[in-house]
């Protein structure tokens, strides 16, 4: 749109109009709502806007500081109340007063349901690009369904890498694209609401969180939502931390990578071939400690090589059978940059490259699937004709 008050008095007049009419809006989220309604009142239920479930994923731990960014009538700052328990806290922020005042008068219900004495939870108004939040304040960021509404989103994610302590972490769910969004879209004031104009392709919200200073971005779940002439819109959630800067003399000294990519580069820029070690600095340590990257490294005092004999070594061969192309397309979701597989491929993060089903199976192994978001472009059922594949192309 135009500018960006534009977008955001327009973002702001949908959802103080949604309060009112309750009405359904927007997407998948994946709640247990029989479990939710036992403590949350069913207005706040009611105005859930959400497009995942990014408290619901155990993501939460009792004693931490949570920020919502974007908290609506409240429903994810509840559940993350529960979870963090009496010692810890929760703040939501949002900038629409009639969202606030939703969430503020349900406060005093859920936490008498909680049995908290008194409620661990405080609404703020505030926007996302200029949080009322303190520096280095935070444990964990969650955010749902919102980020892809502000009209600049490298500023919100510059202010999340602020507000989190080190070693602070983030678990949002959103809407991204699988490719740009033309101007006919990008200028709709009601699809902006809808949760879908304003939506980044996949790549560059991953660039903008890496930009900002996070590391070990990576995909906790996707859930494919909607094709609009011919752009397919996901619910992505992602997690990404934000890893201290001081270097530790001590820990791992070297990596090797074990699978099941043949070939990957990391965040840092780093080339790392299946079995060769490679020498690491403390900060690579640290990445490459965070929960998601662990099974996917040995990391070592010593050098440690490999080959295909030991049981390190993590491979996913497709199988030998001919192939047919259905319209199925991949996009790396991190946390690296590049991989390769055993089978000629080279993927780049959020660039969408066509599978054909013989791939698509290894991309579908446990290995493999938490690295993809798996999208069919085909607008009819294509062809299932199987056709051969010279060893040396790009695929099959
Ligand atoms: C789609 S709703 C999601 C609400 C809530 N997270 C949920 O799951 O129900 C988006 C919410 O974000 C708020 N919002 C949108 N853009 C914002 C911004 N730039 N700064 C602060 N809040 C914003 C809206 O007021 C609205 O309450």
């Amino acid at each position: 749109m135009e500018n960006t008050e534009a977008v955001t008095k327009a973002v702001n007049e949908r959802y103080a109009r949604a309060v009112v009419t309750g009405e359904e809006m927007c997407c998948p989220t994946g709640y247990n709502y029989e479990e939710l309604r036992a403590f949350i009142p069913e207005p706040v239920i009611k105005v859930s806007y959400g497009c995942g479930t990014p408290v619901g994923l155990s993501t939460v731990q009792p004693g931490e500081t949570v920020l919502d960014i974007g908290s609506g009538g409240g429903i994810d700052c509840f559940e993350a109340s529960r979870r963090v328990g009496h010692n810890g806290r929760v703040i939501g922020i949002d900038m629409t007063d009639e969202m606030l005042a939703l969430a503020q008068l349900h406060a005093p219900t859920v936490a008498s349901n909680l049995g908290h004495g008194r409620s661990n939870v405080e609404f703020r108004k505030g926007q996302a690009e200029a949080m009322p939040v303190q520096d280095h304040s935070v444990d964990l960021i969650v955010s749902n369904c919102v980020i892809n509404l502000s009209p600049d989103k490298p500023k919100v994610f510059r202010e999340m890498f602020r507000v989190l302590r080190p070693r602070g972490r983030f678990t949002i769910s959103d809407i991204v694209a699988d490719q740009p969004i033309p101007n006919y879209l990008l200028y709709d004031k009601d699809k902006w609401g809808d949760c879908l104009s304003g939506a980044l392709p996949l790549q560059e919200y991953w660039n903008g969180l890496r930009e900002a200073g996070f590391l070990g971005i990576h995909q906790v779940s996707f859930v494919p939502w909607r094709v609009i002439d011919g752009i397919h819109f996901l619910s992505l959630t992602l997690t990404g931390y934000k890893l201290p800067e001081t270097q530790v003399a001590t820990g791992p000294r070297f990596a090797t990578l074990t699978g099941p990519f043949s070939r990957v580069l990391d965040e840092l820029g780093r080339t790392y071939v299946r079995g060769i070690s490679e020498p690491i600095d403390s900060q690579a340590a640290a990445l490459l400690q965070t929960h998601f990257y662990q099974g996917l490294f040995e990391l070592s005092e010593t050098p440690i090589g490999f080959t295909a004999s030991d049981s390190r070594w993590v491979a996913v061969l497709p199988e030998e059978a001919p192939c047919a192309w259905k319209g199925h397309f991949a996009l790396l979701t991190g946390p690296f940059l590049e991989v390769g597989d055993d089978d000629h491929h080279r993927f780049q993060l959020g660039v969408p490259l066509e599978v054909c089903s013989k791939t698509l199976k290894v991309l579908q192994s446990i290995s493999y699937r938490s690295h993809f978001v798996v999208i069919n472009r085909a607008s009819r059922v294509a062809s299932h004709e199987a056709v051969a594949c010279e060893p040396s192309d790009g695929c099959c």
